[in-house]
C-alpha cells in the first residue's frame, strides 16, 4: 500500500519529536510547536507522549483512510498524531495483555473532549466487528452526545466546555473486541444551573429542549420555548455560533435511545430538566409575622403550581418546604421559618440538587446499558477527559477542586513518567546524571493532607459546632498553612504577604505546579456543606414521580439518618483517590492538550498563553528527562525474544543467559555502544531511531523468515502435494489396471459368450433345420395321405353323389312320369266329370223342358203376382200387429221408436213414427187451459226472436214468464202507482235506467200495459215515463248475456222528447217478447223491430249515444257492467260465461 503520511522522520516540519529538538530550549520548543501548527501540524511527540493543539478548524486527517493508514504501524513510523498513540496503546492491550489508560490533559478549551472522542472512534474502527460489537462500539460513542448535552455549557473560553470530568473504562474481550464500558463522573458544576458568569450559558440541554422539541412535547412539559421567560437561562449568550441546539436535541434524544433509554424514561428526564426551569421562575416576597420577623411566601403560584404538576407533588407540601425548615436533633424536631433570601437559597440548593442527580443518574443509566455481560476477565482502556487547569479572576471552590484534580494528575504523571524514569535508571545501575524537576506532591501534600490540608479543615470547619463562616474558614488557613511554601494569604502570619495587594483580604492562594491561583473563600462552606433542607428533599420524596422519588432516597422518612452526609470536598478527594489508584495499575498514554489562543480562532498562535500552558504542564521537563534517557526499555527475555531473528548465533535458539544472548545480538548487529546501555534486567536504548533500526531490521529479517517459512511451507506444501499425487497416481493406475483388466476380461467373456452362442446357434440351427426336414417330411407324408385319403374321399363322394344324382334322377323322373300319370288321369277324371255334369245338365234341362212342356198347361198366368201380393199382405200384417204391441209413450219428449224389421218398411217405418209423434203432440196440445197456451205462445215467440241470436235466450227457456213481478195489485207499496195506471198491467219488473253521463244506472218500475210502457220511481212510485207502444219503432239489444236494451222512440213523437231509453232487466227476454207481442198487437200488426247488435245508436236528447258491448273477464256474481269512454260511446262490459 502506498504510504501518504510522511515518516516521522521524513520531510519534517520542525521536528516531530521533541526529543530530536536542537538545541533545546523554551524558546526552541514553542518556536517547534508554532511552525508546525502553522503549517497544520498538530500533532507533536515528546517520546510516547503526544502534544496536541487545538486547531479550531475541522482537519482532514480524521478520514477512515486516516485510519487506515496508522493501524498496525509503529508509533514511531508515520507522522505524529493521536491515531498513532491510539493504535498503540490499543496494539498494547491486545497484544501484549496490558490495561492501558489515556490520560488528556490540558486546560479547558484546549481539545480534551475532542482527543477523547478521536480516541474512541480510532478504537472503534480498528477493534473487531459484528452485530454484538457494533452495536457496544455504537452505544459508548453515542453516550457522548448524551453526556455532553447534560454536562456541557458554553463558557468563555471553550463554547464546549465540559462541567465534569470523566473517565471511562472501555472494556475488551481478548480478541480486542469491545466488551462494554463504565463511566465515572467527577464533581459536575452545578452551580451553573442557577447562575453563569457573564458571557456564558447554563447546561446545553436546557436550550436545546426549548428550541429542539416539538410543541406538543413543550405542551406537556408545560414550557415556553421562549429563553426569555426562564431566570436560570442567561440570555446575553443563548444563541451560540455554530451550535445548533435544535439539531442538537434530536440527536440526544436519538443517541438515548441508542443508548437503551426507555421512551418513558427520556421523558422522565426532561420533565425533570423543566421542572428546574420552572423552579428558577419561583419567587418569594416576605410576609411579616407577629413576632417581628419576616417569613417569606410564594409570589406567583403559578410556576410552583405546574413544576408540582409536573414531579407529581403535593403544592402545598413544597410550599410549606419553601417556608419552614425543621431541624431534628436526636429526640426533638424544631420547624424554623425562612425568610426570603433562605428561601431563595433553598430553592436554587434544590434546583442544583435536582440537576446534579439527574446527571449521575443518568451516567448510571447509560453504564447499565453500556454494561459487559460477558462475566469472562476484561482487558481495560480507561480514558480520562477530566477539567484543565482554570485560572480564572475569581476563582471559587469548583476551580480549587478542580486545580486540585489536575495537580493529582500532575503527580501521576511524575510518578509515571519522570520519577520512575529516573529511580528505574538508578534501580538498574545505569549511569544517570540526575534532572531536577518540580515534584508537586507538597502541593498535593497542602491540599488533601489529612490533619492540615486545606480540605481536611474546610470540613472541619464544616462539621464544627457553632457559627462558622468562610471567613473563619480563612481565618483557620491563616493560622494552620501559613508556614507552607505554597500557600499565600494577606492575613497570614508570613508577613511577607501583608502588603500584597494583589491578594485581597477575603482570598487565599495557591502557587499550583501550574501557576498561582487566587481564591476567594466567599462561598467555600456552603459548596463543601452541599446542604438541602430536609424538608425539600422530604417533599421531594412525596412525589408522586418514581424519577424524583428514586434522586432522593434521603427524603424517605422510614430512612431518616440524622448524620450529615459527606462533604463534597470530602466526596472528591475520595473519587480522585480510587481514580488514581485505578490510574496506577494501568499502562499510562498522554495526550497534552494545548490551546494555541483565547479567541476560539484558527491559525492564531498566542505565544505566552501556549508558553504559559508548556511550562505548568512540565513539557521541558518531560523533553529533558526523555533526551537524558533512554527512549526505549526492555527486559533481556522479551528484546532476546524479539530481536533473536537479527543474529544467526541467537536463531533460532539461545542457550545462554538472556542479557548475553541480547549483548551478542547487539554485537553483531554492530550499534553503537553509546546508543543503549545495559541495565540490570533490561536493556535501554537511547534513541528512539536505534528502536526503528532494529524493528526496522526485524521487520526485514521477519519478511525474509516470512518468506523461508513460506519456502518451507510452500515445498512442504508442494512435496506433501506431489506424495499426495504419488500415492493418488498409485491408487488411480491401481484401480485403472484392475478397471482396465475387468474389462479386458469382461471383453474376453463376452466373446467367449458370442463365439459360444454362434457355435451353439449354428448347431441349434443345424438341429432344427434337421428336425424341420422331419416334421416336413411327416407333414409331406401326412399331407400325401391326407391328398390321398381326399382323393379317395372325393372319388367315393363323387360316386355316392353320381349314385344320389342318380337316385334323385330316377325320383325326379319318377315323380315327372307320375305327375303326368297323374294329370293325364285327373285331365281324363275332370273329362269325365265334365262329360257327366254336362250330361246331368242337359238332363236336367232335358226334365225341365220336358216338365215345364208337361206341367205349363196346369199355371195361370198371374199366379206369381197373386203369391206375391199375398206374401206381402202377411208380413204388413204381421208388422203392424207387433208395431201395435211395441208402441212408445205418450209423451212428446219421449224419443223411443221400435226397430225396423224390413228395409222396405223404411219409409213407412219413418212416416209412421212422424204421425205418431204428431198425434200424441196434438193429444197433448188438447189438454192445455188457454193461460197455458197463452204462455206457450209467448215462449215460442221468444224463441223466433232470439233463439241462437241472443246468448241470454238458453237461460231463459227454463224460466216461466211471471209478467208481474212485484205483485202490483196486491202490494199496498205500489196501490198508488197502480191506481195511476189506467189499464191492466201486463209486466211489471224493476229495471236499471243507464244514466248516459256515467253509464250507472238509477232503478225504476218498469210497467208495460196494453198500450204503455210506463217507468216510475221505485222509492215514491211516481210515473217518471210513459210511452205510448205505438211511438216505440224499435228495441236494441246486444248478442250477449246481458240484460241491456234500448227503447227506441219514433222521431216527433210525444213520447220522444226526452229521448230514447237505455235501461237493464233481470228478465230482458220475457219484458222484450212481451213488448214485442203488445207492441205489434197496438200499432195494429205493425211489427215493432227487435234488433240484436253488439253496437248500436241511442238518442238521447240531442244527442246520438253509441252503446258498444264488449267481452270481458269472466265474472262471478255481477252483471254487466256500464262505462262511459266519451262524449259519443257508453262502454258495456259482458263477462264471458265461464
Ligand atoms: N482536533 C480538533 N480538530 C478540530 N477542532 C478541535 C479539535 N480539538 C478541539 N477542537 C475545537 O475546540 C473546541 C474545544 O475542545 P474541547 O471541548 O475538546 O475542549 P476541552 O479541553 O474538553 O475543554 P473543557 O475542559 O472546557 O471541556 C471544540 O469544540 C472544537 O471546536
Ligand atoms: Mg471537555
Amino acid at each position: 500500500m502506498e504510504v501518504k503520511t510522511k515518516s516521522l522522520l521524513d520531510n519534517m516540519i520542525g521536528v516531530g519529536d521533541m526529543v530530536l529538538l536542537e538545541p533545546l530550549s523554551e524558546d526552541s520548543f514553542i518556536e517547534n510547536l508554532r511552525k508546525r501548527f502553522d503549517h497544520n501540524e498538530i500533532y507533536t511527540y515528546i517520546g510516547s507522549v503526544v502534544i496536541s493543539m487545538n486547531p479550531y478548524k475541522s482537519m482532514l486527517i480524521y478520514s477512515p483512510e486516516k485510519v487506515e493508514e496508522y493501524r498496525n504501524r509503529n508509533f514511531y513510523e508515520l507522522s505524529p498524531h493521536i491515531y498513532a498513540l491510539a493504535d498503540e496503546a490499543y496494539r498494547s492491550l491486545r497484544d501484549q495483555d496490558k490495561d492501558q489508560c489515556i490520560l488528556i490533559t490540558g486546560e479547558s478549551g484546549a481539545g480534551k473532549t475532542e482527543a477523547s472522542k478521536l480516541v474512541m472512534s480510532y478504537v472503534a474502527a480498528v477493534c473487531g466487528k459484528g452485530q454484538e460489537v457494533n452495536k457496544v462500539k455504537e452505544q459508548l460513542l453515542q453516550s457522548n452526545p448524551v453526556l455532553e448535552a447534560f454536562g456541557n455549557a458554553k463558557t468563555v473560553r471553550n463554547d464546549n466546555s465540559s462541567r465534569f470530568g470523566k473517565y471511562m473504562d472501555i472494556e475488551f474481550d481478548f480478541k480486542g473486541d469491545p466488551l462494554g464500558g463504565v463511566i465515572s463522573n467527577y464533581l459536575l458544576e452545578k452551580s451553573r444551573v442557577v447562575k453563569q458568569p457573564r458571557g456564558e450559558r447554563n447546561f446545553h440541554i436546557f436550550y436545546q429542549l426549548l428550541s429542539g422539541a416539538s410543541d406538543d412535547t413543550l405542551k406537556k412539559l408545560k414550557l415556553d420555548r421562549d429563553f426569555s421567560k426562564y431566570n436560570y437561562l442567561s440570555l446575553d449568550s443563548a444563541v451560540v455560533n455554530g451550535l445548533d441546539d435544535a439539531t442538537s436535541f434530536r440527536t440526544v434524544r436519538n443517541a438515548m435511545q441508542i443508548v437503551g433509554f426507555m421512551e418513558d424514561e427520556v421523558q422522565s428526564v426532561l420533565e425533570l430538566v423543566a421542572a428546574v426551569l420552572k423552579l428558577g421562575n419561583i419567587e418569594f416576597k416576605p410576609e411579616s409575622r407577629c413576632n417581628g420577623t419576616d417569613e417569606s411566601r410564594v409570589k406567583d403560584k403559578n410556576d410552583l403550581k405546574e413544576m408540582c404538576e409536573l414531579l407529581g407533588i403535593e403544592q402545598s407540601v413544597l410550599e410549606r418546604a419553601f417556608s419552614y425548615r425543621t431541624v431534628e436533633a436526636k429526640l426533638e424536631k424544631v420547624s424554623t421559618t425562612l425568610n426570603v433570601a433562605q428561601a431563595y437559597y433553598a430553592r436554587d440548593a434544590l434546583a442544583k440538587n435536582l440537576y446534579s442527580r439527574l446527571f449521575s443518574w443518568i451516567v448510571t443509566r447509560i453504564n447499565e446499558s453500556i454494561k459487559a455481560q460477558a462475566k469472562t476477565r476484561h482487558k481495560v482502556m480507561g480514558v480520562l477527559d477530566i477539567y484543565g487547569f482554570e485560572i480564572f479572576d475569581d476563582n471559587s471552590f469548583e476551580q480549587f477542586i478542580i486545580n486540585y484534580c489536575n495537580e493529582k494528575l500532575q503527580q501521576i504523571f511524575i510518578e509515571l513518567t519522570l520519577r520512575e524514569e529516573q529511580e528505574e535508571y538508578i534501580r538498574e545501575d545505569i549511569e544517570w546524571t540526575n534532572i531536577e524537576y518540580f515534584n508537586n506532591a507538597i502541593i498535593c501534600d497542602l491540599i488533601e493532607n489529612h490533619q492540615n490540608g486545606i480540605l481536611a479543615m474546610l470540613d472541619e470547619e464544616c462539621l464544627r459546632p457553632g457559627t462558622v463562616t468562610d471567613e473563619t474558614f480563612l481565618d483557620k488557613l491563616n493560622t494552620i498553612c501559613a508556614q507552607h511554601q505554597h500557600f499565600e494569604s494577606r492575613l497570614s502570619k508570613n508577613s511577607k504577604f501583608l502588603t500584597d495587594h494583589s491578594l485581597p483580604h477575603s482570598c487565599f492562594r495557591i502557587q499550583h505546579y501550574a501557576g498561582k491561583v487566587l481564591y476567594r473563600v466567599e462561598g467555600f462552606v456552603d459548596k463543601n456543606n452541599d446542604l438541602l433542607y430536609r424538608d425539600l428533599s422530604q417533599a421531594m420524596y412525596k412525589a408522586n414521580h418514581s424519577l424524583i422519588k428514586h434522586l432522593f432516597p434521603e427524603g424517605n422518612p422510614a430512612k431518616v439518618n440524622l448524620k450529615r452526609p459527606p462533604t463534597a470536598g470530602f466526596q472528591f478527594k475520595a473519587s480522585v483517590g480510587t481514580l488514581m489508584r485505578n490510574l496506577q495499575t494501568k499502562n499510562p498514554n498522554y495526550i497534552r492538550c494545548i490551546k494555541p489562543n483565547d479567541k476560539k480562532a484558527p491559525h492564531i498562535f498566542t505565544e505566552s498563553l501556549v508558553c504559559h500552558q508548556v511550562r505548568y504542564l512540565g513539557l521541558m521537563e518531560n523533553v529533558r528527562v526523555r533526551r537524558a534517557g533512554y527512549a526505549f526499555r526492555q527486559a533481556y527475555e522479551p528484546c532476546l525474544e524479539r530481536y533473536k531473528m537479527l543474529c544467526k548465533r541467537t536463531w533460532p535458539h539461545w542457550r545462554g543467559p538472556a542479557r548475553e544472548g541480547v549483548e551478542m545480538l547487539m554485537a553483531d548487529l554492530q550499534v553503537p555502544a553509546e546508543e543503549f546501555s545495559y541495565g540490570r534486567s533490561k536493556i535501554f536504548i537511547r534513541n528512539p531511531r536505534t528502536l526503528f533500526f532494529l524493528e526496522e531490521r526485524r521487520r526485514q529479517c521477519l519478511q525474509d523468515l516470512a518468506t523461508l517459512i513460506q519456502k518451507i511451507y510452500r515445498g512442504w506444501k508442494c512435496r506433501t502435494h506431489f506424495l499426495l499425487l504419488k500415492k493418488s497416481q498409485i491408487v488411480v493406475a491401481a484401480w485403472y489396471r484392475r478397471y482396465a483388466q475387468e474389462k479386458k476380461y469382461q471383453k474376453i467373456k463376452r466373446a467367449t459368450t458370442v463365439v459360444q452362442s454362434y457355435t451353439r446357434g449354428w448347431q441349434a440351427r443345424k438341429l432344427l433345420r434337421e428336425l424341420k426336414h422331419q416334421k416336413r417330411c411327416k407333414e409331406a407324408v401326412t399331407t400325401i395321405a391326407a391328398y390321398w385319403h381326399g382323393t379317395q374321399a372325393r372319388m367315393e363322394l363323387r360316386r355316392l353323389k353320381q349314385e344320389v344324382l342318380n337316385k334323385h334322377a330316377v325320383t325326379v323322373i319318377w315323380a315327372y312320369w307320375q305327375g303326368t300319370k297323374a294329370r293325364r288321369e285327373l285331365r281324363q277324371l275332370k273329362e269325365a266329370a265334365r262329360n257327366k255334369h254336362a250330361v246331368s245338365v242337359i238332363w236336367a234341362g232335358w226334365q225341365g223342358t220336358k216338365v215345364r212342356r208337361e206341367y205349363r198347361k196346369f199355371f195361370r198366368a198371374n199366379a206369381g203376382k197373386k203369391i206375391y201380393n199375398f206374401t206381402i199382405q202377411r208380413i204388413m200384417q204381421k208388422y203392424f200387429l207387433g208395431l201395435k204391441s211395441t208402441l212408445p209413450s205418450m209423451s212428446p219428449i219421449d224419443k223411443n221408436w221400435p226397430v225396423r224389421p224390413y228395409i222396405f218398411l223404411d219409409g213407412v217405418h219413418t212416416e209412421l213414427r212422424r204421425i205418431f209423434h204428431l198425434w200424441r203432440c196434438k193429444k197433448y196440445r188438447s189438454r192445455f187451459t188457454e193461460e197455458k197456451k197463452a204462455v206457450y205462445e209467448e215462449k215460442l215467440e221468444a224463441s223466433e226472436l232470439f233463439k241462437d241470436k241472443k246468448a241470454l235466450y238458453p237461460s231463459s227457456v227454463s224460466q216461466p214468464f211471471k209478467g208481474d213481478y212485484l205483485e202490483i195489485s196486491k202490494n199496498p207499496k205500489y196501490q198508488k202507482l197502480n191506481s195511476s195506471v189506467d189499464e191492466k198491467v201486463l209486466l211489471a219488473d224493476v229495471v236499471n235506467k243507464i244514466n248516459r253521463a256515467n253509464g250507472k244506472g238509477a232503478t225504476r218500475i218498469l210497467l208495460l200495459t196494453k198500450k204503455n210502457v210506463v217507468l216510475a220511481d221505485q222509492k215514491t212510485g211516481q210515473v217518471k215515463a210513459s210511452v205510448a207502444l205505438p211511438d216505440l219503432t224499435s228495441v236494441s239489444v246486444s248478442t250477449q248475456n246481458d240484460g241491456f236494451f234500448a227503447l227506441r222512440l219514433k222521431e216527433g213523437s210525444a213520447s220522444a222528447v226526452k229521448g230514447d231509453f237505455l235501461l237493464s232487466s233481470e228478465h230482458l227476454i220475457e219484458t222484450i217478447t212481451k213488448l214485442h207481442h203488445i207492441g205489434s198487437a197496438a200499432s195494429d200488426g205493425e211489427q215493432l223491430n227487435v234488433d240484436i247488435a253488439d253496437e248500436f245508436l241511442v238518442q238521447f236528447k240531442q244527442d246520438k249515444v253509441c252503446v258498444k258491448f264488449i267481452q270481458g273477464a269472466p265474472k262471478n256474481g255481477n252483471g254487466a257492467s256500464c262505462k262511459r269512454k266519451n262524449n259519443r260511446l257508453l262502454e258495456v262490459s259482458v263477462p264471458a260465461s265461464a
